[in-house]
């Protein structure tokens, strides 16, 4: 692997306070090689939304710098797709067109394949009847789904992912989970997603990111397909050696958080 695949994004020394309020400290080093699939796992309130926010450029480290391919993350770029906790979508705009926004910056794409990735987007986020519906007429979760339709469709290099899949039923939530795991891997995605869920955590990951409470640093760095492969099957999630990953990690999740609740 070249040096440059192997740091394809890097956080070099990384804080950040609001105030006087420490969010991330001491300082986080991490390096991402591209196409890793990377989950930042941690107790709520802990400063998992600030790093995120901070990889994709809407904020910035009060020291240190995120760098993707060796240049500073500066303003938020096409290249780095977002998905967050909680999403609004264009109330001006139809369910499909709110999927189709996401590739206005795509010249490369004609507008039939335009159609037929908004299409393909709808369908696996179970929108594909509601195209031409409005935002304010669908739930909350379906707005979400819209959201990582958009995401999707747009085709970034990096996934940007705080918690998408929050809001949806255990079963749209594990079809999601299966289908993400598959278009990263196909597509060569670097992917952070962000959750506390600890079976989500192991069933997507590569490799798990344990942050402590707040402030954030990193406790544990967890390589996922040392322990289980890389391929990610409905079946493994029954299986021994997850069931035993998900444990062990539940462990130490709770063993840094000690007795408190998070
Ligand atoms: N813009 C801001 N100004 C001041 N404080 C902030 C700001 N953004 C976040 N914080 C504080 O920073 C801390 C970390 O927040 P953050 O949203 O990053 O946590 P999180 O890990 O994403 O939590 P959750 O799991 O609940 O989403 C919190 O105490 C929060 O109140
Ligand atoms: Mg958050």
């Amino acid at each position: 692997m070249s040096v440059r695949t192997s740091e394809y994004l890097v956080f070099d020394q990384v804080t950040k306070r609001f105030g006087d309020l420490p969010v991330v400290d001491p300082p986080v080093t991490l390096v991402i090689p591209r196409g890793q699939f990377v989950v930042f796992l941690g107790p709520s309130g802990c400063g998992k939304t600030t790093l995120m926010r901070m990889s994709g450029g809407l904020d910035q480290p009060s020291s240190g710098v995120i760098r993707l391919e060796g240049e500073a993350v500066g303003a938020p770029d096409q290249r780095r797709g977002m998905v967050f906790q909680s999403y609004s979508s264009f109330p001006w705009l139809t369910v499909g067109q709110n999927v189709a926004f996401g590739m206005r910056y795509r010249p490369d794409l004609t507008t039939e394949e335009k159609k037929r990735r908004t299409q393909h987007y709808l369908d696996l986020v179970g929108l594909a009847e509601f195209a031409n519906a409005f935002p304010n007429r669908i739930s909350g979760g379906m707005r979400q789904r819209v959201a990582i339709a958009r995401t999707l469709a747009a085709g970034s290099e990096v996934l940007l992912m705080d918690e998408p899949f929050g809001a949806l039923d255990a079963q749209r939530r594990e079809q999601l989970q299966v289908e993400l795991r598959r278009i990263q891997s196909e597509e060569a995605k670097t992917v952070i997603f962000v959750t506390h869920d600890v079976e989500e955590a192991v069933f997507l990951a590569d490799r798990i990111i344990v942050f402590s409470r707040r402030p954030a640093r990193i406790l544990d760095d967890i390589d996922v397909n040392a322990g289980l492969g890389a391929e990610r099957t409905l079946a493994l999630r029954d299986s021994e050696p997850f069931f035993r990953m998900k444990t062990d990690i539940l462990h130490k999740v709770r063993a840094t958080l000690g007795t408190e609740h998070t």
